[in-house]
């Protein structure tokens, strides 16, 4: 109030210009709760027991305690050495983050500078480009080809070439097309720009069965870093856990920009347990696996219009509007994601994969509505 006892105007400080304009990640996060939940990719059967286990014993001792890290990266470098690897890693060449989502945010705060560019895909998974804004930078997006979403292979080659990029950011197999890049034909892309960073984001590998790491040696192509998860395998998208894999340096430099104590105990205690029960996550994924035939079979004997490749996920068009069909399944206690707002994939459903028994349901509960056509 002012001395005659008016409201003072309204006056708030500016954020940085490109914060104020930029428009934020946007997704339904809320209200998933107790629904089968086919709309974010998640693991449908939750985490290994051993996971459940080692956090019902956590002392309530260690929660006025910070975490303590040690010991995970080289836990990680375990479980992923079993399937052999073209050069040893060492425990600096793996940044631990809050989620991969959360490497991201660090590589854009680390690498992008105002009027940097990114080059990218389209339509591919939706947080890079507010991270991008956030710093300023341009986007170059590049649409996939054809019916069959291809990487665009010869035109990302000819902008990395024109532009130079300071970052370029690859979904390999990419959310939400599902489309696959070779591992040789990512090294080649890294020869052509020593200057560039290839972000490759690896999230779900273990659905493709395409993978850069097992190739690559980082002191030889220092320019690419790889991003993994627990969260879609390994059942821990609630705990928040993510890796960076790259050369020394470049971890050094991310790990500059994010928090010290980022990553929580419950985390990190989780972590340990799920990387050492790699038989729970192989088994997840060949079930996935599995229901995903299934599924792919069932659309293609009905003829509904679908795309179906890598991950644990795919696209359907149905003949309804897509809106009332994601509205009568999540009548049915089914989520699903809507692809409306997405280019190229417009009037498209994302349906995530889970296990035959949830692809049944899902089957059954879309059919029963999609052929309600006035
Ligand atoms: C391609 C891709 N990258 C990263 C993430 C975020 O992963 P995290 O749960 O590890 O933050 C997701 C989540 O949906 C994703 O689809």
């Amino acid at each position: 109030m002012n001395s005659d006892n008016q409201p003072l105007p309204f006056i708030q400080p500016q954020a940085r210009i490109e914060v104020e304009e930029m428009n934020a990640y946007q997704a339904p996060l809320e209200g998933r709760r107790n629904l089968l939940r086919l709309d974010f990719n998640e693991n449908t059967i939750g985490p290994s027991p051993l996971v459940i286990e080692a956090l019902e014993n956590i002392p309530a001792s260690h929660i006025s305690v910070y975490p303590e890290y040690k010991g995970l990266q080289e836990a990680f470098i375990k479980n992923v050495s079993d399937i052999g690897l073209a050069a040893p890693l060492e425990p600096e060449q793996i940044g631990l983050f809050n989620g991969v989502d959360a490497a991201i945010h660090s590589i854009f705060h680390a690498y992008g500078n105002k009027g940097d560019q990114l080059l990218t895909t389209k339509p591919t998974f939706g947080y890079y480009t507010p991270c991008a804004h956030m710093q300023g930078m341009q986007v170059i997006e590049i649409p996939y080809e054809g019916e069959h979403f291809q990487f665009p292979l010869e035109q990302v080659h000819q902008e990395l070439i024109k532009q130079k990029p300071k970052l370029l950011f690859i979904c390999n197999p990419n959310n939400p097309t599902g489309t696959k890049v070779s591992a040789e034909k990512i090294l080649q892309l890294a020869a052509l720009a020593p200057n560039t960073l290839l972000v490759i984001d690896e999230l779900y590998e273990a659905f493709s069965g395409e993978s850069v790491l097992p190739v690559i040696d980082f002191n030889v192509t220092p320019n690419v870093l790889l991003l993994r998860s627990l969260s879609k395998t390994a059942g821990l998208a609630g705990l928040r856990i993510g890796f960076a894999i790259g050369h020394k340096k470049i971890i050094n430099l991310i790990k500059r920009v994010s928090g010290p104590y980022d990553i929580n105990s419950f985390a990190v205690t989780a972590a340990f347990a799920a990387l050492k029960d790699q038989d729970y996550i192989d088994n997840y994924v060949a079930q996935v696996l599995e229901a995903r035939d299934w599924i792919k079979n069932q659309l293609e004997f009905s003829k509904t219009i679908h795309h179906i490749e890598a991950g644990n996920y795919f696209l359907l068009w149905p003949k309804r509007e897509p809106e009332e069909i994601e509205a009568c399944l999540r009548e049915e206690g089914i989520l699903v994601r809507n692809m409306s707002n997405k280019p190229l994939i417009g009037r498209s459903l994302r349906v995530s994969v889970g296990t035959k028994v949830n692809m049944q349901n899902f089957w059954s509960a879309f059919n029963k509505h999609e052929s309600k056509i006035d």
